[in-house]
């Protein structure tokens, strides 16, 4: 071999050994960019939830462990202070995926390009206050931030109502914030449907991750129907249905449904105040499986835009089984409904076409 062949074999050599480096410069590099952050804006932020549900969005409970996020609060002006308060802890927090942190009480700077809308904002009952006055106090607020939502949120902007009443706030903010389509409007019956499962773990003695596949249909009140005929257990024969394995179909159609319905009751009872931490925790489970997907096989609950499926007035917010893909719901399909869950399905529907004529009665 001769020189110049030696040269030109050492050319091709050492442009491949550094094309190869470049290639797995390029890998290595793309697989540590870091995501955009997601912009998260939670109303109500200075409350009870608020401050459960804070650290678990710094934290990647809501989004994941590798996505950034800023996070937008919003409070009203009396809250001003306390607001401050939480994202001085949140600096303090030093959370390494949180990107920064808007307090606010300006709806407009709120709103302002976000991703994701957590809705914990309301006006609470309080003793000696008619149903109708909390009613009219929360639709004028959901009516308020739907129009904020609309103009100032990023476009496909996904939005989860949370504040009671929660089905009735989100169908306001729907019909209100028409540009944002009914896909991205949801309100929060996880809390519901997650009570329901760890009721079940607890009869069989079993892990609350083995039980999947609950229904709770409806409004997120006392006539919410937590049904346990579709689910089912893994155990080390296989998936077995929580009907069969628990063979008591008097406490499945009594005391199980009565103990979720009244579940918040009985913690405001306890605690002296409402739920917070399995709220915040319900929150993340809601965002993070429409965000990031249902597992294989599973479904959960979510309040969402009726399609007319079961026999639901269409554009009611009622709560439905679903899966969530890319980013998207659907309602799952084809279950069997016997009379018992009908007439159920069927009684908190009417409950929430009454309250859909109190919201409208109140907003004049
Ligand atoms: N859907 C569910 O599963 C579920 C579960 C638990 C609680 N909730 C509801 O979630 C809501 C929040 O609960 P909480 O315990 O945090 O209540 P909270 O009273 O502690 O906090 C509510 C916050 O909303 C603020 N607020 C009031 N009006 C506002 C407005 N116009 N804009 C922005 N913020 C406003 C208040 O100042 C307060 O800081 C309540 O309505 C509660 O009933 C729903």
């Amino acid at each position: 071999m001769d020189y110049a062949e030696l040269f030109e074999k050492a050319v091709v050599v050492s442009f491949s050994v550094s094309l190869f480096w470049k290639i797995i410069r390029h890998m290595w590099s793309s697989m540590d960019a870091e995501k955009e952050p997601v912009k998260v804006l939670v109303t109500g932020a200075a409350g009870q939830i608020g401050y459960a549900l804070m650290p678990m969005i710094a934290r990647g409970v809501m989004l994941g462990p590798d996505q950034p996020v800023i996070i937008h609060m919003l409070d009203i002006e009396q809250c001003a202070e306390a607001l401050d308060g939480v994202k001085m802890e949140l600096i303090d927090g030093a959370f390494p995926l949180l990107r920064g942190v808007v307090a606010t009480t300006d709806v407009v700077e709120a709103c302002r390009d976000v991703n994701i809308a957590v809705m914990l904002g309301g006006i609470p009952r309080k003793e000696g206050m008619e149903r109708k006055d909390v009613m009219s106090r929360n639709v004028l607020i959901y009516k308020a931030q739907a129009a904020a939502l609309e103009q100032h949120a990023a476009a496909d902007c996904k939005v989860l109502v949370v504040a009671n009443p929660a089905n009735t706030n989100a169908l306001i903010l729907k019909e209100f914030a028409p540009s944002i389509t009914d896909k991205n409007i949801t309100c929060l019956t996880r809390l519901d449907h997650n009570r329901a499962l760890g009721q079940i773990a607890e009869k069989l003695k079993v892990h609350v991750s083995d039980v999947k596949n609950i229904v709770v249909w409806g409004n997120h009140s006392s006539t919410q129907y937590p049904d346990a005929d579709h689910a089912s257990v893994a155990t080390s024969s296989g998936e077995r249905s929580v009907r069969d394995l628990i063979a008591d179909d008097k406490w499945l159609n009594t005391e199980f449904i009565t103990t979720i319905q009244q579940r918040g009751a009985a913690i405001i009872k306890a605690r002296k105040l409402s739920s917070a931490l399995s709220a915040a925790s319900a929150v993340c489970d809601h965002i993070r499986d429409w965000v990031l997907g249902t597992p294989k096989g599973t479904w959960v609950s979510m309040g969402v835009c009726s399609d007319g499926s079961y026999g639901i007035q269409p554009g009611l917010i009622y709560s439905f089984p679903v899966t969530c893909q890319h980013g998207e719901w659907s309602i799952v399909q084809g279950l069997q409904i016997d009379e018992f869950s009908r007439a159920k399905m069927d009684s908190t529907a009417n409950e929430l076409i009454e309250e859909k004529s109190l919201a409208y009665s109140c907003l004049g």
